[in-house]
């Protein structure tokens, strides 16, 4: 079967679409144009997004690539076109997922590469095509995509192909607004399956919770389950968190206005809006100081401490530590009452104050 497909003529291409007219079918019956809130800007830029991705930054890199073969490697091209096909597939895959795994969590950590993916995490609703919010520049530098035209480039056109729409069926789905995995959360003869699948590929619940608004969320994790089609990368590197629900709230906790312009050429065109990250004027300050910070907590509450000392609402965080290594401290108190909370950033008991900031007074 799968040889008489591959026989095919743009066969990936057919499957892709297919894939996307799959789920914004069942998102256009599941309610969702009706109930969105999106606004005119989110659908331009997520429109847009896709179609430059793959009319113009994808054969773009892809031109480039068999142009540099072809004068530094011309006795590489094609080279794989008899391999093995699995292996050449497996390779491609399991290449490419853990590049983009590494570029993603490497976007959540750098200021500058924050700002190209900050779009994609502004999106207040789940839905397939906020898998393609991300800014020109984001997609242009983007290393898997290098590596697939490196793949084509070496004869594996045709195990590119089947990836390609394995790896969208599992992108796109993940982001999609349709949980197809709830019901296996739901009934108990179903959970081994989702048990053993969810820590193999990405499922919606592991993917809506990097997109949760908040880790005060018991199904958010912002920072955290950085994969796209395999799960193993988070779990290999510590950075995976896996729920059996969906956040309430999706997108930033810092709400700023960006036209889709700012959003997709950004840092060519900034934005006007002074309070966001997009805006030439835009600064992010240290906030910690060298002392602490005393706030009525209470007994049972969850709260985030920030870490990072950019909070604007210290001593707890505010979302300012995206684009840097920092994560937020969640924690519950075991008291009502007031409660010293270090601000210096540099307590061996955080979030708690153990008065540090005397030393670094002196
Ligand atoms: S603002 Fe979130 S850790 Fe500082």
């Amino acid at each position: 079967m799968i040889k008489s497909l591959l026989a095919i003529k743009n066969f990936d291409v057919y499957f892709v679409i297919g894939i996307i007219i799959f789920f914004s079918l069942l998102e256009t019956v599941s309610g969702f144009l009706k109930n969105s809130n999106r606004k005119k800007d989110d659908w331009i830029q997520e429109i847009l997004s896709f179609v430059i991705l793959g009319n113009l930054i994808k054969p773009l890199i892809v031109f480039f690539v068999f142009s540099l073969g072809n004068i530094f490697l011309p006795e590489y091209r094609f080279v794989l076109t008899d391999s093995n096909f699995t292996g050449v597939l497996l390779s491609y895959l399991l290449v490419d997922d853990l590049i983009q795994y590494w570029y993603h969590r490497t976007a959540h950590e750098t200021e500058f590469l924050w700002k190209l993916h900050r779009p994609h995490h502004q999106a207040e609703e789940m839905g397939y095509f906020v898998s393609y919010r991300n800014a020109f520049i984001y997609y242009l530098v983007m290393p898997n995509i290098w590596w697939v035209a490196l793949i084509l480039f070496l004869g594996g056109a045709k195990a590119v192909a089947l990836g390609l729409i394995l790896k969208q069926l599992v992108i796109i789905g993940s982001h999609s607004r349709i949980k197809w995995d709830k019901p296996f959360y739901q009934y108990a003869l179903l959970q081994p399956i989702i048990k053993v699948l969810e820590r193999i590929i990405i499922t919606p619940a592991f993917h809506h919770s990097h997109h949760g608004t908040s880790k005060l969320e018991l199904s958010s994790d912002p920072n955290g389950n950085f994969g796209n089609m395999l799960s193993i990368w988070d779990q290999l590197f510590g950075t995976a968190t896996f729920h059996s629900s969906y956040p309430s709230a999706y997108g930033l906790l810092q709400k700023t206005n960006d036209s889709w312009k700012a959003s997709y050429f950004y840092p060519l065109i900034k934005s006007k809006d002074k309070t966001s990250e997009l805006s030439a004027e835009f600064k992010k300050l240290n906030t910690s100081t060298l002392n602490s910070i005393t706030v009525p907590l209470t007994k049972g509450e969850n709260y985030l401490w920030c870490a990072c000392g950019k909070s604007k609402t210290q001593p707890f965080c505010d979302g300012s530590h995206h684009g840097t290594k920092f994560k937020p401290l969640k924690f519950t108190v075991k008291r009502d009452g007031d409660i010293k909370l270090c601000n210096c950033k540099k307590s061996n008991r955080s979030p708690f104050c153990d008065d540090k900031h005397l030393n670094l007074l002196n």
